[in-house]
Order: structure tokens, then C-alpha cells, then sequence
């Protein structure tokens, strides 16, 4: 019988050469589409926060594919979601990181009173390419003291070598490439 992370992987898709010629892009939307497939997702990330990160007090999500993943899991283990926005659409007073990414550039923000100085946070989005992205959360969160354990991804690609620029931080992929 088919496994949970089987059943995962089969909902990805690849399309070559988006959104530039040589991006092989890894499409998520096929496991928002079946809901075994989106509910395969959050078990295997709760099983694996349960056991290693049992004190987790928030999840922190990445603008925009993060925010379709973190609430489920958030919600699956009692605790609260926080975004981590692109520049310019959050409300009140802003903590911002500009970083670079696989294609392109971009500025992350966070509300300043989003995390408490301590508070024991997981980051979470659905794919770690160069890492750049969830680099820079890391450095908005230590801005603010929060207590980073890991991140987590549906999605790693290895030849990119992310998994190394969020060192020592812990990185947990579902399906790597
Ligand atoms: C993608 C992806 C990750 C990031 C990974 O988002 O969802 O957030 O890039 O790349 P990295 O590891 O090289 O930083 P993108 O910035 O394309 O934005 P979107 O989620 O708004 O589409
Ligand atoms: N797929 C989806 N999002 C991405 C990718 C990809 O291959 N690379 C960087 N962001």
C-alpha cells in the first residue's frame, strides 16, 4: 500500500524552464487539489514536530506558499501562525530583510510584535531552493530573540545546497529532488 510520502510526491509536478529557462519549477498545486494528499502533508510534518520539536510554541509561515501549509499545521497542534510577508503589505510597524532568490529579489517583513523576545518558533515553507528565503526569515526572527528550532518544507532541492546556508539550523523536507 501506498505510504504517505508516495502519495505526496505523486501530487508534485514539474515544469521546465519556469518562470525562467533553466527552472525546473516543482508544482505544489496537485496536492492542494487532492485532500489525502493535503492531509499526508500535515501528518508527516506533525509526527515529526511532536517527536523532535515537542515545546514548539508558533509556527511562522513564508509569504506566499508557506501560508497554505503553516495555518493547517499550527492548527493541528494548538499553537498560533505568524506571516512573514513580501515588502509592504503589513500593517503598523515592520521588521524587514531584503534577500535574494533562485530568480530574482525580494524584501521579507514581519510585525514587531508578532514574536516575543524567547518564544519557540518552527519556520515553514513549501520549498528550500537556495535557501535564501528562510535565510533571511531567520535573521528577521533573531532581530526580535525569538527561539528558532527549525524549518520545514514539503519540497528540498538538493543540487542547491540550501539545507547548508540555514546551518546549524535544522532543515525537514518531505520530498527531495
Ligand atoms: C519560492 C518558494 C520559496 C522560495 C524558495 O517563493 O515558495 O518561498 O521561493 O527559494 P530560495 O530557497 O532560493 O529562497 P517565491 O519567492 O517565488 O514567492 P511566492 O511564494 O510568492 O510565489
Ligand atoms: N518550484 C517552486 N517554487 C520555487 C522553485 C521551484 O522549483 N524554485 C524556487 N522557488
Amino acid at each position: 500500500c501506498e505510504s504517505k510520502l508516495q502519495l505526496v510526491r505523486r501530487h508534485i509536478r514539474d515544469f521546465p524552464d519556469f518562470p525562467k529557462p533553466g527552472i525546473v519549477f516543482r508544482d505544489i498545486c496537485p496536492i492542494l487539489k487532492d485532500p489525502a494528499a493535503l492531509t499526508a502533508v500535515i501528518d508527516l510534518f506533525e509526527e515529526h514536530v511532536r517527536k523532535n520539536h515537542p515545546q514548539v510554541e508558533l509556527i511562522v509561515g513564508l509569504d506566499a506558499r508557506g501560508f497554505l501549509f503553516g495555518p493547517l499545521l499550527a492548527q493541528r497542534l494548538g499553537v498560533g501562525f505568524v506571516m512573514i510577508r513580501k515588502k509592504g503589505k503589513l500593517p503598523g510597524t515592520t521588521a524587514s530583510v531584503a534577500y535574494d532568490l533562485e530568480y530574482g529579489k525580494a524584501e521579507a517583513e514581519i510585525q514587531e510584535d508578532a514574536v516575543a523576545p524567547g518564544q519557540k518558533i518552527l519556520l515553514i515553507d513549501d520549498l528550500l531552493a537556495t535557501g535564501g528565503t528562510l535565510y533571511a526569515a531567520g535573521e528577521l526572527l533573531k532581530k526580535q530573540q525569538a527561539e528558532i528550532m527549525g524549518c520545514l518544507v514539503v519540497i528540498e532541492l538538493n543540487e542547491l545546497n540550501g539545507s547548508d546556508k540555514l546551518k546549524p539550523l535544522p532543515v525537514f523536507s518531505l520530498v527531495q529532488y
